[in-house]
């Protein structure tokens, strides 16, 4: 079977870290590259082989070979470029977030839809084999805790702009509110969060949030997001679960290591790699080459913004937000 053909839109650092996992991969290759600025297209291009860079994204959207799109660009183009993936008849694997406002991502649900095309939110922990195992190992936590706390992002970084951006919270907290569902396994019932703009004061978004979330099952996970500085024992990534029989698992140094406890042993597992990228995109390729949904919908995308931003309004009005 001939691999699958893909284009890149977005070849900043994200796309070329997409386009580094797929170069290793025999069932599918990037034959396209789409940026503005079409050096970073050109640069791709050099880098990884493929047919054509351009910076008309029309090209690739009108293009018969080409059967999916990766979108990696920043977050307030997201939404219309998948729209008009999705309305051209491609796949897609989008970066996160979705879209930064509910209303964004219920379009694109309702295109992609109509469309009958496959989109996948790029949330790589879902991945992580350390985050797998701990699932396995206690398939229904009743206690989650999950942080993802990074250095302080400069003043000029364009995710923290309001509208290219959203800052911290908005920008990376769909990353630890979707691994925390997915553990839970159920849908989140209410939210409540403090916060604000900590690290950036004055800033009008929010970059600190520290929320805790009932899901519909009854367990509740604890949410710590931001950029204050990177705990140099968790790094930036920690999660924790707690299970029945006083089962626990902690994660951290970026999910390539993970202490196991059984309520009697305690163990520890590692990983020298961290794997996260590489096995989302064998995910999403594999889908495409069985031509079925991938593990992960349009669903989860808007889901985890909807906590993200409910725990935004919490901050912002003290109030529990009813999802
Ligand atoms: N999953 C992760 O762990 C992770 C980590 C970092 C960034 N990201 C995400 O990846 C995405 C890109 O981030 P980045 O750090 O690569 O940013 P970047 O600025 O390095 O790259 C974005 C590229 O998109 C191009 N671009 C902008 N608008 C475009 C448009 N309309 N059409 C075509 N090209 C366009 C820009 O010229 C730039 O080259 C963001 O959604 C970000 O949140 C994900």
């Amino acid at each position: 079977m001939n691999p699958v053909s893909l284009a890149l839109i977005g070849c900043g650092n994200l796309g070329r870290v997409h386009a580094e996992c797929v170069s290793k991969m025999s069932e599918a290759r990037f034959v396209a590259f789409v940026d503005v600025n079409e050096a970073a297209a050109q640069a791709c291009l050099k880098d990884f082989g493929g047919e054509y860079a351009t910076n008309n994204t029309e090209r690739v959207f009108s293009d018969k070979n080409i059967r999916a799109v990766y979108i990696c660009t920043r977050h307030d183009s997201h939404a219309p470029l998948a729209i008009a993936a999705a309305r051209a008849g491609k796949h897609v694997l989008i970066e996160k977030p979705l879209a930064l406002k509910m209303e964004d991502c219920e379009i694109v649900a309702a295109e992609v839809r109509k469309a009958g095309v496959h989109l996948m939110p790029a949330f790589k922990m879902r991945y992580y084999p350390l985050i797998q195992r701990a699932h396995e190992f206690i398939p229904q936590p009743q206690v989650l805790v999950g942080q993802m706390m990074d250095s302080r992002w400069g003043d000029n970084a364009w995710a923290q702009d309001p509208v290219q951006g959203g800052a911290n919270v908005h920008s990376q907290g769909c990353h630890t509110t979707d691994i925390l569902r997915h553990l839970a396994g159920s849908e989140p019932k209410r939210i409540w969060a403090a916060g604000g703009a900590l690290t950036h004061p004055g800033h009008p978004c929010i970059d600190q949030c520290v929320a805790a979330i009932q899901f519909a099952n009854g367990h509740v996970a604890s949410w710590i997001q931001g950029d204050a500085g990177m705990g140099q024992f968790t790094s930036k990534f920690f999660l924790e679960l707690f299970g029945n029989g006083g089962r626990t698992v902690q994660l951290y140094d970026r999910f390539k290591k993970a202490v196991f406890f059984d309520g009697k042993d305690t163990w520890t597992e590692e990983r020298t790699d961290e794997e996260g990228f590489l096995f989302e995109n064998r995910e999403f390729i594999l889908a495409l080459r069985e031509d079925r949904e991938p593990a992960l919908t349009t669903h989860d995308g808007i889901q985890a913004t909807r906590m993200v931003l409910a725990a935004d309004k919490a901050i912002r009005t003290g109030q529990i937000q009813e999802l």
